[in-house]
């Protein structure tokens, strides 16, 4: 039988696509200036990759299925457009941040606009372009948004869930870095679990829904806490399984690079729950190891290797597991459709591991 979520996402991607190309050919026609029109093409073409489109399928799957009566899927695709288009602006800071030099199987960004390099003496001219050229996609998704043609109140109500995930999605990245290389790490406080919920949770599963019910409806928004029950698990499960494919799976599966998240320290509950299962030298060994700046191959290897040993890996993989089970049990409690309930649980399928 078809997995619903992949139904769905084959009528919605092209939609969403045709959307993203038809704005920056537009921009790319009216801009005055070859910069101009150089920097909105390669903004066209990253957001155009090959990617899951998750936050717009999210957005319409819920306005779809709390919308009684004539559904917009037309216009509402214009907000959920708008969301893809922030997707990408947070990546092309997130692989500045991270120094991944690709992302979805190509060149980052900053990679991309390293191309000015020859222009100047500035060594950091990439990243310095691209964290503008992410700017200009912030902006973007923000006129997107005004041009849809939808009530002043819904547009009200979107944008004041708008403001609010990417609100949250800024500090859970910066309690990301503030905890990337650190000087010392201790797994008595959950942290890693903080940074998932923020980073991730909310900007990817959280609030794509709760904005679909507030397009859908024009009532008091009653459907929030029911979206946590089941949106907190699923993006939490969501962040973990990136987590796990960022060490152990390949770079043609990921289209990011392998080592990266070992070679920046990324302090994820993947390592905690390997710190906490390990004792005495074991523990200071690995700790020692994970938190060196300069780690070579063999490093990175033992590391690896560390985290099965120690069960950290097994542990965390089972703690994924559940959480996309008590996902899947809050479904019932979403006072959605039928099939957007399937749609859901189809993605909830889709991200085990
Ligand atoms: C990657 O998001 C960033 C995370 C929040 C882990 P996706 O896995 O949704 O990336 P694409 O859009 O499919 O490439
Ligand atoms: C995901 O960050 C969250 C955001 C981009 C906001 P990660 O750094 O964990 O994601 P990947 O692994 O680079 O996609
Ligand atoms: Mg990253
Ligand atoms: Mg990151």
């Amino acid at each position: 039988m078809q997995n619903a979520f992949n139904s769905f996402a084959a009528e919605i991607i092209p939609l969403i696509d045709g959307i993203i190309k038809d704005f920056y050919d537009r921009k790319i026609k009216n801009a005055d200036r070859p910069f101009m029109k150089e920097i909105y093409a390669d903004i066209a073409s990253y957001c155009l990759r090959k990617g899951k489109r998750l936050r717009p399928i999210l957005l319409l799957a819920s306005y779809e299925g709390y919308k009684k009566g004539k559904k917009a899927r037309n216009e509402m695709a214009l907000p959920a457009a708008a969301l893809e288009m922030m997707h990408s602006f947070l990546l092309i800071q997130d692989d500045i941040i991270d120094k991944s030099d690709t992302r979805r199987g190509e060149k980052a960004m900053h990679i991309i606009t390293g191309r000015y390099a020859p222009l100047t003496y500035n060594k950091n001219i990439g990243a310095d372009v691209a964290v503008i050229a992410a700017d200009v996609l912030f902006s973007n998704a923000l006129e997107l948004t005004a041009a849809a043609d939808i009530c002043n109140r819904a547009r009200r109500r979107f944008l004041s869930v708008f403001a609010e995930t990417y609100e949250m999605t800024a500090w859970g990245q910066i309690l990301d870095i503030l905890n990337s290389k650190a000087k010392a790490i201790s797994p008595e406080e959950n942290i890693p679990l903080d940074i998932s919920l923020m980073k991730t949770a909310y900007y990817t599963v959280c609030y794509p829904l709760l904005m679909g019910n507030v397009l859908a409806t024009t009532g008091p928004i009653s459907e929030k806490k029911a979206i946590e029950k089941f949106a907190i698990p699923l993006g939490l499960a969501f962040q973990i399984r990136d987590d796990i494919l960022g060490v152990f799976g390949s770079e043609e599966e990921t289209g990011k690079p392998s080592d990266s998240d070992i070679n920046e320290g990324k302090y994820t509950l993947l390592i905690r729950n390997t710190i906490e299962r390990l004792q005495g030298k074991k523990r200071d060994d690995f700790t020692q190891k994970f938190l060196s700046l300069k780690k070579s191959k063999t490093d990175a290897a033992g590391i690896r290797s560390a985290i099965v040993s120690s069960g950290g890996l097994d542990f965390t993989k089972e703690k994924q597991a559940s959480l996309i089970d008590e996902a899947l049990a809050a479904i019932g409690g979403l006072a959605m459709s039928q099939s957007s309930r399937k749609i859901l649980e189809g993605l909830a399928v889709l991200l085990r591991l």
